[in-house]
């Protein structure tokens, strides 16, 4: 795939300057200075002879044929020259150029144009406003970056052009290797999609990197990034996490869906590592880069402090890792042949006065141990330690294993050497043991989510006709929200249970109401206008007597009427009270990228507060309504605490493919709540509540 971009025969730079520091005479530059074997054709209607090759006036006058043309002139030119391509037949264009639609409307304009003049004339484009594309294999590099990546097996793409400048520079002072690199710009034509796909068929690619800052089809890129992230780790960094999707909400889940909720979710349920610092990209690049990715989540510490052992061990702790309990064979091994006052368990510490040779041994012991999945190699420098030859003796032992081997020699200035030799010999070295940690981790999750069989998507049967009825009546009343009572039944077509319910026009029917359905009741405002009936005191609990209803009957309309002067009231909701269980919230609501987002939170009226919610992209799996309940800090809370009885979990899941099944059926739906959602204790099941619900204009 895009082939013509990273191996063409022949190569058009259009726009090559003859004036060194322009752009168009760097690129040509970088095109003629690493290796590339194939035709460069300068074009350049001033100029005849540029760094001593032959200059064309245009892309007419090139004797053979080109596959790539790199565009370097102004913007108000490019489209002259895309005709120009066309007429050439060539098929694979870069555009540098910059004053596109970043600039405001004029330049919005000018990319229209250009997206239509090469659909036209089916000419795939990377850019415009991008910095160009480098395949260290073949040589080219079509750019006007400051110098060549090293090879190596990492494919890069970034819709920050200085993003790719800065990690290019890194990867140089690193020793980093890259298979591709490529700025997308402005992603007019080809995207991340686009990269994912051809750097995961790409043999030299091992590890797929990107930054991102939107996506242009949230859905489609969750299909491909599904499928990719199975062969190849793929590592994104996303930035642009502001909470865009929370202005102008009217439901809880409205307002905690922020677009970062949905790329977080998107990212998680199509198996992309999420970096969330330009620190954590490089960090994990370099441990996908250099080492298989661990069998399992236990690694073992060798140290030769304690302190250093503890700070990694902790950080173990908060990770998804394991630190294993070493074979009593490697625990009597190692007293063989380590001070009696070393730390033969894991952490195993080797002690102050080690040397280059007792790393060696203490490596070789715990590689052999089965219960070790990876391992982490902690060095302080030590006036006993060689830094360089305890590098050069891990590195070597290392190499001979399928284990992962990490490194963290802490320090500067007398582990330099040590760190570049271990880099060097593709042991991924970290400044700090946190950093190795989570690099571990990063892999981990990998290995599982690699191992992980496909997901599975379940189908529940429901009462369509019932919803699409409800949501007729609803528009054909010029309406978008749904009063409670719609709201239940919608939830009960879908095999919801909701507390037994009588709508009260009177306080003598809500005295009849309460006797039938037994005491305590709650009491609720109806009206198609209020929707938050907290907020206007349309809401009383725990209602016991037959006067109490009556009391609450008049407060509850009175206090309607106050607060809400303008709104219908149909009457008072009078409930069964569910006691017992805990109040969860379920939601639905909608991101412009990636359509409608599921949410999961304790309930209440604190959830905004708390924040402590998962969300994920509709369809859900199974799997993904499992690891959702499990992802909020509260879950212990549901699992019970100090003996209280554990709520039915199960259930709760279902509840969530239940909804993703509804938002599915009816994608008017733009926004919705369930809450709260009391989950009884096991084998009892859920009951819904509360609803809301409002659906498209
Ligand atoms: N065909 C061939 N050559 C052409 C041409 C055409 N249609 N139009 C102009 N040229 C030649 C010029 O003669 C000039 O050569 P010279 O310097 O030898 O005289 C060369 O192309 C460059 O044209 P010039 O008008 O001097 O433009 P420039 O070099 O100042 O700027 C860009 C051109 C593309 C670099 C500039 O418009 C731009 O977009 N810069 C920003 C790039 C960027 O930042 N990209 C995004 C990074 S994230």
């Amino acid at each position: 795939m895009l082939e013509h971009f990273f191996s063409p025969a022949s190569v058009a730079v259009v726009g090559a300057s003859r004036q060194p520091g322009k752009v168009g005479h760097d690129v040509l530059k970088n095109m003629m200075s690493y290796g590339y074997q194939g035709q460069i054709y300068p074009i350049n209607p001033a100029a005849t002879e540029i760094l001593g090759i032959k200059v064309y006036p245009n892309l007419t006058s090139i004797p053979g044929p080109v596959d790539l043309a790199v565009i370097c002139v102004p913007a108000p030119s490019v489209i002259q020259v895309v005709e120009e391509c066309a007429a050439r037949k060539i098929d694979s264009i870069v555009v540098i150029t910059a004053g596109f639609k970043e600039v405001g409307p004029e330049g919005a304009r000018l990319e229209r144009e250009l997206k239509d003049a090469i659909s036209r004339y089916g000419i795939r484009m990377i850019g415009p406003n991008c910095v160009g594309l480098i395949d260290t294999a073949s040589g080219v590099n079509a750019s006007f970056a400051a110098g060549m990546p090293l090879k190596g097996n990492i494919g890069f793409f970034s819709q920050s052009g200085a993003l790719c400048v800065a990690i290019l520079d890194w990867s140089l002072a690193e020793d980093i290797g890259f298979s591709k690199f490529v700025s997308l710009g402005n992603k007019t034509d080809i995207s991340e999609i686009e990269m994912l796909l051809s750097l995961s068929e790409d043999p030299e690619t091992k590890v797929i990197l990107g930054y991102l800052e939107g996506i242009n089809d949230g859905l489609a890129f969750m299909d491909v990034a599904r499928e990719v992230s199975k062969k190849k780790p793929v590592i994104l960094i996303k930035s642009g996490t502001t909470a865009s999707g929370a202005k102008a909400a009217s439901s809880h889940t409205g307002a905690l869906a922020g677009s970062d909720a949905a790329f977080q979710a998107a990212f998680r349920q199509s198996g992309v590592i999420r970096a969330h610092s330009i620190n954590d990209l490089f960090n994990y690049a370099l441990a996908f880069a250099y080492q298989p990715l661990p069998k399992g989540p236990n690694i073992a510490i060798i140290t030769n402090s304690g302190g250093p052992g503890i700070i990694a061990a902790d950080a173990c702790d908060r990770s998804n890792l394991i630190l294993t309990s070493l074979n009593k064979e490697t625990v009597d091994k190692l007293r063989k042949i380590l001070p009696p006052i070393a730390s033969f368990y894991n952490p195993v510490d080797i002690i102050g006065d080690a040397g280059a040779e007792r790393y060696l041994n203490t490596l070789a012991i715990i590689q052999a141990d089965d219960q070790v999945d990876a391992i982490l190699v902690l060095l302080t420098p030590t006036a006993m330690v060689d830094v360089a030859e305890t590098a050069r003796a891990v590195a070597g032992l290392a190499k001979q294993s399928p284990k992962p081997v990490f490194a963290s020699f802490l320090g500067k200035k007398r582990v330099e050497e040590g760190r570049k030799i271990l880099l060097r010999e593709g042991i991924p070295h970290y400044n700090y043991p946190e950093d190795a940690i989570a690099a571990m981790n990063s892999m981990y999750r990998q290995r599982r989510w690699v191992d992980e069989p496909a997901r599975t998507h379940l189908c529940y049967l429901a009462d369509r006709d019932k919803v699409w009825q409800i949501f007729d009546r609803v528009r054909d009343e010029n309406r978008n929200q749904l009063i409670e009572a719609e709201a239940r039944e919608v939830l009960q077509a879908y095999g919801f249970k909701v507390p037994v319910n009588v709508l009260a026009r009177t306080s003598k029917e809500a005295v009849a109401a309460a006797n039938s359905i037994g005491y305590p009741v709650v009491m609720k405002i109806v009206s198609p206008q209020i929707i938050h009936k907290s907020d206007v005191g349309g809401v009383i609990l725990g209602v016991k007597t037959a006067k109490e209803v009556e009391k609450a009957f008049f407060e509850i309309t009175s206090r309607a009427r106050a607060r809400a002067p303008q709104a219908p009231i149909l009457g008072v909701m009078v409930q069964e009270m569910i006691m017992g269980g805990k109040e969860v919230i379920l939601g639905l609501s909608k991101d412009p990228q990636f359509g409608t987002l599921i949410m999961f939170g304790l309930g209440g009226v604190y959830v905004e507060v708390l924040k402590d919610v998962s969300f994920r992209v509709v369809p859900l799996a199974r799997e993904d309504a499992h690891e959702m309940v499990r992802e909020i800090r509260s879950f212990p809370l549901l699992r019970g605490v100090r003996g209280e009885q554990p709520v039915d979990i199960e259930a709760v899941e279902e509840t969530l493919l239940i909804m993703s099944q509804l938002a599915q059926d009816f994608p008017e739906i733009v926004e919705a709540d369930v809450n709260p959602l009391v989950a009884r204790p096991r084998g009892e099941g859920t009951i819904a509540v509360d609803a809301r619900f409002t659906l498209s204009r």
